[in-house]
């Protein structure tokens, strides 16, 4: 069967494991090369080895996505070993969990650096590496979240960051159409990572439950009754990233089991 990404080259960031890994995986498995960037050098590299398991060639490299310096440097490497890049996905990410009234300044800056700046410097260097190269079909591709459309009770920083990458995406999609790049964003409901058990263990505090009940109150209130596992959120990032989706871009698509209808 042919494969979807067969000899291209894919940057994933936030990719030692969530959804990032999850769809680290599913490049793989369609024939890409694979650059995992990550803060936790242990994890990107443990996921590095299950990867290069599935016969492909990976780079796994230690960034810190809200630094300007680590990206440049960690592009560079990837130019010296793959030259072009064809895929960019944004899967770092941090979640808060305090109310606006509560939350410090340099925590919201720091959801804001992760979630929303790192967002504009990778596309920034990776934008341009696909414009020299003239890159066909280039697809940039960022996890937003449900929390961009509606308000979340205690989570206000990474609201407001993940409706700015909303906002982000579509000015990056006008500005990149020229050139045939596609940019687009998913906002996944509730996804089955340690990210949410951790959201589950914090905000339960705040909503005043044990984290188990708040987690079966989270799962009451989404139509499909259940959490999304990571691959269902990577099966439709893998398919924006494809050339079956050249003609989708500027979009935020809603994947969260019908939770934002309600
Ligand atoms: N899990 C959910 O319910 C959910 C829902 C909607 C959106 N999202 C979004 O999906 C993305 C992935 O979330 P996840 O649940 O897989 O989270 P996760 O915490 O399991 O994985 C996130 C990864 O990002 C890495 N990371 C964090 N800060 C970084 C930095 N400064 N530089 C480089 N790497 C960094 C972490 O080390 C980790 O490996 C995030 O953007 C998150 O906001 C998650």
């Amino acid at each position: 069967m042919e494969k979807y990404l067969q000899g291209k080259t894919c940057i994933i960031t936030g990719a030692a494991r969530g959804i990032g890994k999850a769809l680290a995986v599913k490049y793989a498995e369609q024939g890409a090369n694979i650059v995992l960037m990550d803060l936790n050098k242990e994890m990107v590299e443990a996921t590095a080895k299950e990867i290069e398991a599935l016969g492909v060639t990976v780079l796994p490299l230690v960034v810190n996505v809200t630094s300007s310096q680590e990206i440049e440097a960690a592009i560079k490497e990837v130019e010296s070993q793959f030259t072009k890049i064809d895929v960019l996905a944004n899967c770092a990410g941090i979640s808060t969990s305090r109310l606006i009234l509560d939350i410090e300044e340099e925590e919201w800056d720091r959801v804001f650096n992760v979630n929303l700046k790192s967002v504009y410097l990778l596309s920034k260097y990776v934008g341009k590496n696909m414009i020299k190269n003239e890159v066909k079909n280039g697809k940039i591709v960022t996890i937003s979240s449900q929390a961009s459309k509606i308000g979340e009770l205690g989570n206000g920083a990474y609201c407001a960051s993940k409706a700015a990458v909303n906002s982000l995406t579509q000015v990056l999609a006008l500005e990149l159409a020229e050139y045939g790049i596609s940019v687009n964003a998913v906002c996944p409901g509730f996804v089955d990572t340690e990210m949410l058990q951790e959201v589950f263990q914090k905000r339960s505090v705040i909503e005043g439950k044990a984290p188990q009940e708040y987690e079966e109150l989270l799962k009451g209130q989404v139509p499909m009754k259940r959490l999304a596992t990571p691959e269902e959120i990577a099966e439709f990032m893998l398919f924006l990233s494809s050339e079956k989706a050249n003609y989708i871009t500027g979009t935020s698509m809603t994947i969260a089991g019908g939770k934002t209808l309600i």
